[in-house]
């Protein structure tokens, strides 16, 4: 079966204007579709770096890079149906979300510019989808809890029914209690979407309680690959 995710010695560096920085180095890993894949290692290990690539917000990269076997070009956006295929979650759904735009807006607008129809249908089942009551809709990003606002962000990234979900440290911005809530929905999401999952955290227990498989990364290398065995274990 064709893997969701393939690196081939994925690389990217960044001239700071003194020294160039190797953020990541000759990454290579393959995600099985429909598995959960977490990425864990240090501050400034490159986890984030590798999920910008992956989302096509980061260009600048060389080696390969292929999901659901469509490789994507480097210095290229990523086109058609690979552009709605992947979605990211970031770590502070605050700075991720229009601080004056509606939830409505924010939820429809991205299915009016992909013209799908009946946005407004839609973005209501996204909205249920996440455990979100309908009367949100009318709210700003300030007038919802920092759960509310993450659960609004994953409904955003699941409105073009993406089969791979990108999650950069999704929780550490919440409350403990309101962690676990956030990771549960997402596996029940990935359950019922059929996506796979590629989790970036700091936090191993994270990783562990969530993922099939793990990379460690330090220093822009991916050191080991971790099982779900080997993941329990530590
Ligand atoms: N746009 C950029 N310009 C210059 N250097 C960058 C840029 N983005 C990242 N870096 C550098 O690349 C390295 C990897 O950064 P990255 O954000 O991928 O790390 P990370 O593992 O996600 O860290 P954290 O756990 O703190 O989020 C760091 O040294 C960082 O300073
Ligand atoms: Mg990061």
């Amino acid at each position: 079966m064709t893997a969701a995710l393939e690196l081939d010695r994925l690389s990217v560096h960044f001239y700071n204007g003194r020294h160039d920085i190797a953020a990541v180095r000759e990454a290579s890993l393959s995600i099985a579709a429909g598995t959960s894949f977490g990425l864990f290692g240090p501050s400034g290990c490159g986890k984030s770096t590798v999920l910008r690539v992956v989302a096509g917000i980061e260009l600048g990269w060389s080696g390969q890079v292929a999901a659901f076997g469509t490789p994507y070009r480097a210095g290229q956006k990523p086109q058609g149906r690979l552009r709605r295929d992947v979605q990211m979650v970031f770590q502070d759904p605050y700075a991720s979300l229009h601080p004056r735009h509606s939830i409505r807006r924010t939820l429809e607008e991205p299915l009016i510019v992909n013209g799908i129809a009946d946005a407004r249908r839609v973005a209501a089942e996204a909205l249920a989808a996440v455990g979100l009551p309908p009367d949100i809709a009318p709210r700003t990003p300030n007038a919802l809890s920092g759960g509310q606002r993450q659960r609004v962000a994953i409904a955003r990234a699941l409105l073009l029914k993406p089969r791979l979900l990108l999650l950069d440290e999704p929780t550490s911005a919440l409350d403990m209690s309101v962690q676990a809530e956030i990771l549960n929905l997402l596996m029940d999401l990935k359950a019922a979407y059929g996506m796979t999952l590629l989790l970036v955290s700091h936090d191993r227990d994270v990783i562990a309680h969530v993922c099939d498989s793990a990379a460690r990364m330090r220093a822009g290398l991916i050191e080991a690959i971790l099982d779900r065995p080997a993941l329990a274990a530590v």
